[in-house]
């Protein structure tokens, strides 16, 4: 006998529109120079020999994980958050905590509603261009999502904030008056302001400020969450390292339901993530490798005509020949290079595309070679 499942929640998740690039794909992979991909962010150097160390120093993990975090971590966390953003959590190690792994940050995003038992009814607010799984994470939770890049007047319905700074995909930075004010207004209507600030750390033009920073946050985190993730700063992706940080009350609701859910970061990688927070070196070399990438691909795409906006921050270029983003897209591929098209965002990056960082030194050669005509 078999069974139908029926309304099932993929289908009423947004479409997965990387299908539609196929195209493009193909016409850039007959370049005799082959492909350089350039749509998806995916880290491609080594990741650094202490991670790799850590995690096999703790190889044998014969007990399940804990949900919260071993105190080393939380430490270690606590100590980044301080040390490279000048963030000071509530203790760490309090019954109530202030800071929790998370397995890789893109989870967390997806299911933060539900763990935050938000639903059923009411509206999510996102950048006007977001990363999808904002919108996922609502409509998982049969919540609405409404597109804003500045507090609303009106809050009715409203029960949570995704602020992404710096943005993905469009690297913009987010001001300190900027953050104030989604905080003020938050506190104001009694709904928690989550900043996504997963690349944190890569601030080029302007330096990001994190949301809990007592310049934006003042004298302590209530309501306010903030997100961090090892996949980018730690070259780590495959590791699925993050965090979740701020308002003791809201990590405590969410720890207690990971509990349950079993979103258990494994042990050796919790052993992992607690050596890459307390070391900067690996960081800064990795950002330095991401540095001269940007400065060879900015200065080529310039030159071929176009014009990036924003990207002060982040991992990406957002480009744009101010013409339908599908039609630089088709412009790239006749280069050999594929980007993403704005429009997979958000309506309002019609107009852009995004280039990522994350490619080989020889790629960007090619890439900037093939762009210089
Ligand atoms: C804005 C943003 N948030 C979260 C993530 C998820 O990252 P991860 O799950 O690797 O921590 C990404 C990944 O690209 C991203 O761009």
């Amino acid at each position: 006998m078999t069974s139908t499942v029926t309304g099932t929640a993929a289908g009423r998740l947004p479409d997965f529109p990387w299908d539609s690039l196929a195209g493009a794909r193909a016409k850039a992979a007959r370049h005799p120079g082959g492909v350089v991909d350039l749509s998806i962010g995916t880290p491609v150097d080594d990741t650094p020999e202490l991670l790799a160390t850590a995690l096999a120093g703790a190889g044998n993990a014969p007990g399940y994980p804990t949900a919260l975090g071993t105190a080393e971590l939380r430490t270690a966390a606590a100590g980044w958050l301080q040390r490279r953003l000048g963030v000071r959590l509530a203790d760490p190690l309090d019954a109530t905590p202030s800071v929790v792994p998370t397995v890789g940050s893109k989870e967390l995003v997806a299911l933060l509603p539900t763990m935050l038992g938000l639903r059923g009814a009411g509206t999510v607010l996102i950048p006007e261009v977001a990363y999808p799984t904002y919108e996922v994470g609502a409509v998982l939770a049969g919540l609405g999502v409404r597109r804003t890049d500045t507090p609303p007047d009106d809050a009715a319905g409203v029960v949570l904030v995704w602020l992404n700074s710096p943005g993905n995909p469009h690297g913009r930075v987010l001001t300190d008056d900027e953050l104030r004010a989604w905080v003020a207004w938050g506190r104001a209507h009694g709904v928690p302001v989550v900043a996504d600030e997963c690349y944190a750390t890569l601030g080029w033009d302007v330096e990001p400020r994190s949301i809990l920073h007592p310049e934006v946050a003042g004298a302590d985190h209530g309501g306010l969450l903030a997100v961090h993730s090892l996949s980018k700063q730690s070259t780590a992706a495959g590791y699925r390292a993050g965090l979740l940080s701020g308002d003791p009350a809201l990590v405590r609701q969410v720890w207690e339901v990971r509990r349950h859910l079993g979103l258990l970061v494994p042990t050796p990688v919790q052993s992992a993530m607690a050596a890459a927070l307390a070391d900067d070196a690996h960081v800064d070399e990795q950002r330095e490798r991401y540095r001269a990438r940007r400065a060879r691909l900015a200065a080529a795409v310039r030159a071929a005509g176009a014009r990036i906006d924003h990207s002060e921050a982040g991992l990406y270029l957002w480009v744009t020949r101010d013409e339908d983003c599908w039609t630089t897209i088709d412009w790239l591929a006749d280069l050999g290079v594929v980007a993403a098209p704005g429009s997979f965002y958000g309506p309002a990056g019609g107009r852009h595309v995004r280039m990522a960082l994350t490619a080989t030194d020889e790629r960007i050669s090619a890439a900037v070679e093939r762009l210089a005509g």
